[in-house]
């Protein structure tokens, strides 16, 4: 298994350009399973849980070519409705297969996703929805065996604006009979992005960006091709790098719109930031100070930033007190962090950080995706040489990670390590 070694302390300099969204990406591809119409996709980010959806969708049935930067998805000939065990416990998002198989096929067959690192999360909001739709749904042997004789639309009230159950009821609704509106819906960029995609394909959604979202049902979808948004969360970890780092990047690629919460929070830390329609490049970057945030649905401060954020805390003067709203289980990454130097403690959902600490390298362990990238920018900002183990994690969601961190000057290698 590799490691990444980390020299630090990094002075970066220059641009990044992010990547396309991961997490507009996953249910934007599983969508192409509610189509038999050849779907273009420009930009697929190189990333494992890209990789582990597009293969779900094969052995379905669908046929994938690539030709440049554009990626073809066939669902012509799907002759399997079965998403097993073995693909779905490596990726969550795969249940996001559910809608668009009961919606054209009438049935779908979709490993329990089980527990996972940052949370139990379970799918309640998704099958009591789907049963409102008129769909009958048993749990088997540990999978969601569903079917209907057709979805029908209704009015959905959402328990919590689930991200993931927003976009699988969202695609289920597109081929269902008649007009489904969706209540207290998620509003991150993504759920946009995947509506827009759906209507370019000739779903017809409105209400897009805001919190009750009407799909009215239609029969057939079209040829389509598409690019999804750019990396919010990407932008962010980017954004912090040059912040941790005390260096004046720009991050391009991002409509900084998406970041809005996560940029107001630095500003009151006292970093200053110019905005383009797709950048945005770093002004300030000395004497931070703490700040208290809480993570929570957009437009809120994002969970999938708070590592990153609390990493930062570590540098900057006073006491930062950072809350977890979202995941129950998403602080992995502050022992680690302690064992670099940093001084947090944990107290219920929320972690204090003394700030500031001086980071000194040991060996570090990445858990999952974000407190992966939380760790390497605490390398970035550490003296001497920081190994980070199991950087698998970050495979999951950061593309090219290394050598668009290189292209900004920080001195990175790949060795590989003991199967820790
Ligand atoms: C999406 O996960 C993202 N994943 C996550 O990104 C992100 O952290 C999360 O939204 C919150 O923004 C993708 O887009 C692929 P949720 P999702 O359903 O859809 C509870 C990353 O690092 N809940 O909005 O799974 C749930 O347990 C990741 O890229 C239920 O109780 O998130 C959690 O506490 C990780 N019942 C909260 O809601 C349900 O049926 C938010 O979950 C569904 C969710």
């Amino acid at each position: 298994m590799d490691k990444l070694i980390i020299h630090g302390p990094s002075k970066l300099q220059g641009e990044v350009q992010v990547s396309r969204s991961k997490n507009a990406y996953l249910p934007i591809i599983a969508a192409c399973l509610l189509s038999d119409r050849p779907v273009h996709l420009f930009n697929l980010p190189e990333l494992r849980d890209i990789k582990t959806i597009i293969q779900l969708l094969q052995k379905m049935g669908a046929v994938i070519s690539y030709e440049g930067l554009r990626t073809t998805i066939d669902c012509s000939k799907i002759s399997s409705y079965e998403a097993t065990y073995e693909l779905v416990k490596t990726m969550r998002a795969s249940i996001l297969v559910l809608g668009p198989l009961l919606g054209r096929f009438k049935k779908g067959h979709v490993s329990l996703p089980g527990g996972c690192a940052i949370g139990a999360r379970p799918i309640d909001i998704h099958l009591k929805n789907f049963e409102k739709m008129g769909a009958i749904i048993n749990l088997d042997s540990g999978y969601v065996d569903a079917k209907t004789n057709g979805l029908k639309g209704c009015k959905l009230v959402l328990s919590f604006p689930s991200v993931g159950a927003t976009e699988n009821l969202m695609m289920g609704a597109v081929l269902a009979e008649g007009e489904t509106i969706i209540e207290n819906c998620a509003l991150e960029p993504e759920i946009d992005d995947l509506a827009h995609f759906l209507n370019k394909m000739g779903a017809k959604i409105s209400g897009i960006g805001t919190s009750i979202i009407k799909i009215i049902g239609v029969k057939n979808l079209k040829e389509v091709e598409y690019q999804a948004i750019g990396d919010r969360i990407e932008a962010a970890t980017y954004l912090i790098a040059g912040l941790i780092t005390k260096s004046l990047i720009t991050i391009r690629g991002i409509n900084p719109s998406f970041l809005d919460a996560v940029c107001v929070c630095l500003q009151e830390m006292g970093a200053k930031f110019k905005f383009g329609d797709d950048f945005i490049q770093i002004l300030e970057v000395s004497h931070l100070r703490a700040i208290q945030v809480d993570t929570s649905p957009f437009p809120g401060f994002p969970t999938d930033v708070q590592a990153q954020l609390l990493t930062l805390a570590t540098q900057v003067n006073g006491t930062s007190i950072i809350t977890e709203n979202i995941f129950e289980n998403r602080f992995m990454h502050v022992p680690e962090l302690n064992r670099l130097g940093a001084k947090i403690e944990l107290k219920g959902n929320s972690a204090i950080v003394q700030g500031p600490t001086v980071l000194k390298s040991a060996p570090i362990m990445c858990t999952d995706l974000r407190a992966s990238a939380a760790l390497v920018l605490a390398a970035l900002a550490a003296e001497g040489a920081t190994e980070v183990f199991r950087i698998y994690h970050l495979e999951r969601g950061y593309e090219k990670l290394e050598q668009k961190l290189r292209k900004l000057g920080a001195i990175i290698d790949r060795a590989s390590g003991p199967a820790i």
